[in-house]
């Protein structure tokens, strides 16, 4: 009986000890103590460039138009993971560190640069062993604003933290387990100072890399283009129902904030790149192609009608993240704005906003063409250059920390 006894008390131990191992991240963990002492900044320094209190991450001065309730309901930070200021701090160091890749010679930044708006200008990216990325890197500002939370151009990655991971682990990008980045990650003196800090213990895990990556990445919102001035000026009114005519904004930006709000002939960019973030929540066919090379999301889904849906992306500070499309396909914003102009086709999957399928008037399901004159569609050119932020791109917290 006795011996019993003792074993089932053992076993519960056992049990309670390996439960409050695995749930050890479940309870949120609010780092207060995160300013650097003299002995940690002096190890830090032998490495990084780190303030020695961080930088604020986690509470953006973001104007009106990001407050409203559409533009909250959009925000994909998940309840387990906020944003705060030591943790993101991690996130800086690990996005820059090339530790992260098997060989030591890529980092995140690599193929998502600072002066891009974190993608890069190739039309595929080289990853560790020169091999090259199918897709064309994708921007990261305004991660944190696709409602639907899901990521890369064919939505593959449910959620961002399961997004950052992957790369590390892709075998073209960076090459390297996840029980190799965590023993890699160990040797390193500052993860330690820097997970403690974040966490409130020095243990490296995957889970915990991604929630700091993702921290950084969500802290990345642009506010502060010519578009943002011209939405504050202009008391920040709904861009979509109240379509204003911001005061900053020369005669050719004015006409090209209208071709993109109102359309022409029945196309309308706005649809699908809505809101003053310039997102979407859902992978769209924009007629690229009749038969495409890529699936998109149906290359994992295996369903017919997800073929040729790819992500809608953020057009905030598109002017610098050339060339275009999950390919890569257009160098320029102009050759863009031609194929939705003149160029869509009529694939099965073609979203019914570029067709003309709600109207009423003509034959169902055919391609609308937006017919713009040259003058317009330079005009909707410069429109998109007013979504180019140069705050973002220059702020010391986004660069690298590395000496
Ligand atoms: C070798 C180049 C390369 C490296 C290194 C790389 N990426 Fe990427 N990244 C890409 C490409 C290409 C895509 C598009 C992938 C796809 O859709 O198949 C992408 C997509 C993404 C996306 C999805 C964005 C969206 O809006 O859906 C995120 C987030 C991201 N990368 C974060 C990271 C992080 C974090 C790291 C480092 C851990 C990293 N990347 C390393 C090339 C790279
Ligand atoms: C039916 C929805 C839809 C409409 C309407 C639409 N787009 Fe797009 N747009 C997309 C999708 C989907 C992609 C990505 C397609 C791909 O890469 O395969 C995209 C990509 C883009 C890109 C490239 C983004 C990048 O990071 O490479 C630009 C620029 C762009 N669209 C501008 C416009 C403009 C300007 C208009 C209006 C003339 C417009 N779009 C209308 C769905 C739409």
């Amino acid at each position: 009986m006795k011996v019993q006894h003792l074993c089932t008390v053992i076993l519960f131990m056992l049990f309670m000890l390996s439960c409050s191992e695995e749930e050890q991240d479940d309870v949120l963990y609010i780092p207060t103590n995160v300013n650097f002492t003299d002995s940690e900044l002096a190890l830090i320094e032998q490495t990084l460039d780190l303030p020695a209190s961080p930088y604020n991450y986690a509470n953006l001065p973001l104007p009106d138009h990001f407050k409203t309730d559409e533009a909250t309901e959009l925000d994909n930070t998940p309840a387990n993971n906020p944003i705060t200021d030591i943790g993101a701090t991690l996130g800086r160091v690990l996005f820059y560190d090339k530790n992260l890749s098997a060989n030591n010679t890529v980092s995140c930044a690599s193929c998502h640069q600072q002066s891009a708006a974190f993608a890069d200008n190739l039309k595929f990216s080289e990853g560790f062993n020169g091999a090259l990325t199918r897709r064309n890197s994708m921007g990261l500002i305004n991660s944190r604003y696709y409602e639907n939370g899901k990521f890369q151009w064919d939505e593959r990655a449910e959620t961002l933290e399961d997004q950052v991971l992957m790369p590390i682990q892709n075998h073209k990008e960076m090459g390297l387990q996840l029980a190799e980045l965590e023993a890699k990650l160990e040797q390193l003196d500052y993860y330690e100072i820097l997970f403690e800090k974040s966490f409130g213990s020095d243990e490296i895990s995957s889970d915990r890399i991604a929630k700091a990556l993702a921290q950084f990445i969500r802290s990345m919102v642009s506010f502060n283009s010519k578009f943002d001035e011209g939405l504050i000026a202009a008391g920040n009114p709904d861009v979509y129902e109240d379509m204003p005519d911001l005061p900053n904004f020369n005669e050719q930006e004015k006409l090209g904030m209208d071709i993109f709000l109102r359309g022409r002939n029945g196309a309308t960019c706005g649809y699908c790149h809505g809101g003053a973030q310039n997102v979407n929540d859902a992978a769209k066919n924009n007629g690229l192609d009749l038969n495409y090379a890529d699936k998109g999301k149906g290359e994992f889904t295996g369903n017919s009608s997800d073929f040729g849906l790819f992500k809608v992306p953020s057009l905030r500070n598109i002017a610098l993240t050339a060339p275009y499309m999950h390919d890569g396909r257009f160098e320029t914003l102009m050759e863009v704005v031609e194929h939705y102009n003149n160029n869509i086709q009529a694939h099965p999957n073609l979203n019914f906003r570029l067709t003309t399928l709600d109207d009423g008037d003509e034959e169902e399901g055919e391609v609308l063409k937006l017919y713009l004159s040259q003058e317009e569609k330079e005009a909707v050119v410069a429109f998109l250059h007013t979504l180019t932020d140069q705050t973002i791109i220059n702020d010391e917290k986004y660069s690298d920390p590395f000496k």
